[in-house]
């Protein structure tokens, strides 16, 4: 066990809420607290890592291979609240999450985030009663009622979908609202929804070689009381391109950080104006190592930049 004069040690170095949970770890050679952040305007806490669903883990779960899934997931319910993200679009993924969340019993351990859209790809009108349903139909998969966080999924007709979620939330089936884009061509259109509509949460793409969210739109969340999901925290492949064949600094131990997926995930959530990175893996080895990235110490501003420093060099 960590002695309170350490906790208090690595609370300051982290600069960020870190809560001694029951499900400590064990990592390496002693127990490291899990770090949680607070949604801002709350007192809720969620692990500063969690799961998304696009990618492998949608190829995984469209391929039927549920034992993979579901050992994913039991890393995932190990800490309490960890926030899962899905959306409608990612095909098979939100119902066979849905389905086998239930079958592990873990439901409710889960922070479910999923989204709304029936917009047409590249823009036009969403027709409510198909909104609607699309909601009914991931009350149905989850069995959750209320959801934690449902999000405009790439900013689709928010002058309709907004008020949907808005109506929802206001009846107490879903518990946060918010907007989602990871498209460049979006975000100007991302800051005006941030200041023409109230929501708890924006879901958006930063990397250790991604900054543009820290100029106008981290800002702007920090001012506003969003809360942020990091998305794409890897740019899915980008970034294992980069390191491939590469070691792992020795000055990452300095920060616990022991893999690339340790490194890259905390210089993330590093960020204290992150609620939580959800990387999207099928593998609970790398669920396990993602998850390590919430354990311990986090970089500060000093260490990020010789981290970018180090992988603009690689
Ligand atoms: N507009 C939106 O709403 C939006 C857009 C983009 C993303 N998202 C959300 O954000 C999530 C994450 O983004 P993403 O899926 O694009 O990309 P990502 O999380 O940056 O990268 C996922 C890739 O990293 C690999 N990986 C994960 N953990 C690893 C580890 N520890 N070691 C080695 N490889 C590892 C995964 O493969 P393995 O399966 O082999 O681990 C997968 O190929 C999505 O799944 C989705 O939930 C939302």
């Amino acid at each position: 066990m960590i002695t309170r004069r350490e906790y208090l040690k690595l609370s300051m170095a982290a600069g960020v809420a870190l809560a001694i949970k029951p499900g400590i770890i064990w990592a390496g050679d002693r127990d490291l607290p899990m770090i949680t952040r607070t949604i801002p305007g709350t007192d809720e806490a969620v692990p500063v890592v969690g799961l998304g669903s696009s990618a492998t883990f949608r190829s995984v779960a469209e391929a039927g291979e549920y034992d993979r899934i579901k050992a994913v997931f039991e890393k995932l319910a190990g800490h309490e609240n960890s926030v899962f993200d899905t959306a409608p679009g990612y095909g098979g993924s939100e119902e066979v999450a849905g389905r086998l969340v239930n079958e592990l019993g873990i439901r409710d351990k889960v922070f479910w985030a999923t989204k709304l859209n029936v917009a047409p790809r590249g823009g036009g009108s969403a027709d409510p009663e198909a909104a609607r349903e699309q909601l009914e139909r991931s009350f149905d998969f989850v069995r959750k009622d209320p959801i934690d966080l449902i999000q405009v999924h790439n900013l689709g007709d928010v002058e309709t979908q907004i008020p949907i979620l808005k109506e929802y939330k206001e009846e107490g089936r879903i518990r946060y609202i918010g907007v989602t884009t990871t498209f460049p061509r979006q975000y100007e259109q991302l800051e005006s929804v941030m200041k023409n509509y109230e929501l708890d949460f924006i879901g958006v793409d930063y990397a250790i070689d991604n900054h543009t969210m820290e100029e106008r739109i981290f800002p702007m969340a920090k001012d506003k009381g969003i809360g942020v999901l990091v998305y794409a925290p890897f740019g899915r492949t980008r970034l294992w391109e980069k390191v491939d064949g590469k070691e792992v600094p020795d000055w990452a131990a300095e920060f616990d950080a022991h893999t690339w997926g340790q490194f890259f995930l905390k210089w993330v959530v590093a960020n204290p104006v992150v609620t939580a990175a959800t990387p999207a893996t099928s593998r609970a080895r790398h669920m396990a190592d993602n998850m390590g990235a919430a354990l311990g110490k986090l970089p500060d501003e000093e260490m990020r930049a010789r981290m970018v420093r180090h992988i603009e060099s690689l």
